[in-house]
């Protein structure tokens, strides 16, 4: 099963969208592996954020996602990176295709609800960087003979 690392951005927790966004990767049958609220630091949005670093809007982008807490969540499945981005949708809520979150909630390039890991590798590298070792939980879904085939899994 892959893993992969979502944040429910500043925007969402603001506009009370929290469980309408978690309800939405529960119903797709996503398994919640870890989740919880932190306040992101200058330093972890530097890390989070390096391949944006020379962007002009870096500032106002990391000042945005420590302006309140955000929701970390880990979510567990078959090829669920990829299921999750495209979930998720294009970047800019205003291209993003209606029925993915983005295209459903939002209206802008930056306040646009979740960040969701982009590659395999990257999600590896993003859930050790937002959760410890011991905050990942590894329990059994007792839907799992029905949310996939039996020679999914
Ligand atoms: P990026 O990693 O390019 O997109 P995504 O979140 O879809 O993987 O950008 C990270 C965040 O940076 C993005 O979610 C919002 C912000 N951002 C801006 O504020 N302005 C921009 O023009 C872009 C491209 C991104």
């Amino acid at each position: 099963m892959e893993q992969t690392l979502v944040l429910l951005k500043p925007c969402t927790l603001q506009r009370a969208l929290v469980g309408e966004i978690i309800n939405r990767f529960e119903k797709k049958g996503l398994r919640l592996a870890g989740m919880k609220m932190m306040q992101l630091t200058d330093s972890i949005l530097n890390e989070h954020y390096a391949h944006l670093s020379g962007k002009p809007f870096f500032q106002i982008l990391k000042d945005s996602m420590m302006s309140t807490p955000v929701i970390a969540c880990c979510l567990e499945g078959i090829d669920a990176v990829r299921v999750v981005r495209s979930m998720t949708g294009s970047t800019n809520g205003r291209n993003a295709d209606p029925g993915t979150i983005r295209g459903d909630y939002c209206m802008s390039n930056q306040q646009n609800i979740v960040h969701a890991s982009d590659s395999l590798e990257t999600a590896a590298i993003e859930i050790k960087r937002f959760f410890r070792p011991e905050e990942i939980f590894d329990y059994e879904s007792s839907n799992r003979n029905y949310l996939y085939a039996l020679d999914e899994h």
